[in-house]
């Protein structure tokens, strides 16, 4: 019988065949031709992205079940020099980032990072507008180069995320996100910014959502199955956050700016409905808290938080008992950087309770409302400070 062309394959054979494709083969098939190119922007072949392990040719696509172990420390530590390097460069190079003067350095580690951010730019710009609400699960685990902005942009075209890896960014940045609570506080800190000197830290930002910005998701499937969603507490559920266009902010600068002026109907002004539980993968409690085993249970191994910067600026609602929920589950040995202004509830106790298990706080991130007659007063950084653009002070409106 006479052959067939594949381009004469009805586009649900063809789509079968990309299914068997990976990442890297999808996307140079979307080159072949116009009808390639809009296949390959099937949503079903993106449901799980790992843009971490795509840039480094690892192009596993699957769920992140079937990934879940602790990656090797070599692969872990040379993560976390290749961040340190390319952070360094990218602080020198300000705004050259030319390959001319990435050549010049030589340096694979930052390629390699390079690499990483171009690929996380053209998943945002290019692949998630098309595909974002099929979208299931990100890992940006140990990622060098990604940004608030950039996860808050993803999460922006990925209403049906079940699954978001923050592993080792070390970074929670709330800050704007006027619906937090203590009860939030106490749901995030539960699962503990921690690490296991065994296992070493996740830190997973579980998100679901129940209402989405995104008119194309209704007509997707729930992420998660009705039983479950039931079972979790919807505080969070609810959570109002700044999802940011970047065609209109420019980052979570601009989103403060925004506060300050009592913004109400700005473009870009999402509902992330998710943030259920952000949890460590971490095996076993810390010995100060005497409460049920984290997730698998199993044997005591040395943990400690690993958190190293906390934004908390404008979550107004957050009094004493949601900084006590953060600081009763275990000491903050890491954290550095503390942003509580514009949280006027809180107080002088509150305040003296969490810095005491901050060791390494350092004053000059520390910023809280000028108002409160609290710890480090002579030296901590107050509230105001308003030219730069990230910390809400509760003044701002008058
Ligand atoms: Fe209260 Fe600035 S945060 S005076």
């Amino acid at each position: 019988s006479p052959s067939t062309h594949i381009s004469q394959l009805p586009a649900e054979i063809l789509l079968r065949l990309f299914h068997c494709l990976s990442p890297a083969e999808l996307l140079r098939c979307s080159q072949v031709c116009r009808a390639w190119s809009e296949l390959a922007q099937t949503g079903s072949l993106w449901r799980h992205l790992f843009p971490v392990h795509w840039a480094r040719g690892d192009y596993y696509s699957g769920p992140p079940g079937e990934l879940d172990q602790e990656p090797d420390e070599e692969w872990v530590s040379s993560r976390q020099k290749e961040g340190r390097a390319y952070q360094e460069w990218d602080e020198d190079a300000d705004v050259d980032e030319s390959d001319e003067s990435l050549g010049s350095r030589g340096c694979l580690a930052i390629t390699t990072a390079q690499r990483e951010k171009r690929l996380l730019n053209g998943l945002i710009q290019n692949l998630l507008p098309a595909v974002g609400p099929s979208v299931r699960s990100v890992v940006l685990a140990y990622s060098s180069t990604v940004s608030s902005k950039m996860v808050r942009q993803i999460l922006g075209f990925c209403p049906n995320i079940s699954h978001l890896d923050l592993t080792q960014t070390a970074h929670l940045d709330l800050s704007g996100c006027e619906q937090i609570t203590d009860g939030s506080l106490r749901r995030l800190s539960g699962g503990d910014f921690r690490r296991s000197e065994r296992r070493r830290d996740k830190l997973l930002l579980n998100s679901s959502s129940s209402s989405s910005s995104s008119s194309s998701s209704s007509s997707n499937p729930a992420p998660l199955d009705e039983r479950s969603k039931k079972k979790r507490p919807n505080f969070l559920f609810k959570q109002k956050v700044w999802l940011l266009d970047s065609s209109e902010l420019a980052d979570i600068e601009d989103a403060a700016e925004w506060s300050r002026r009592g913004g109400a109907s700005l473009p870009g002004l999402g509902t992330l409905s998710g943030a259920a539980e952000l949890r460590t993968k971490c095996s076993s409690p810390s010995p100060s808290l005497g409460g049920p085993l984290g997730p698998g249970g199993g044997q005591r191994t040395e943990t400690r938080r690993s958190l190293k910067f906390l934004s908390l600026s404008g979550c107004y609602q957050v009094t004493d008992l949601g900084l006590r929920a953060v600081s009763r589950r275990g000491a903050l040995p890491s954290l550095e950087h503390l942003n509580l202004s514009g949280c006027p509830l809180i107080t002088e106790v509150g305040l003296q309770e969490l810095v005491s298990v901050c060791p390494a706080l350092n004053d000059e991130h520390f910023y809280y409302c000028d108002n409160i007659d609290g710890p480090h007063g002579d030296t901590a950084s107050g509230c105001q400070n308003l030219q730069c653009g990230f910390r809400v002070c509760c003044r701002s409106g008058e």
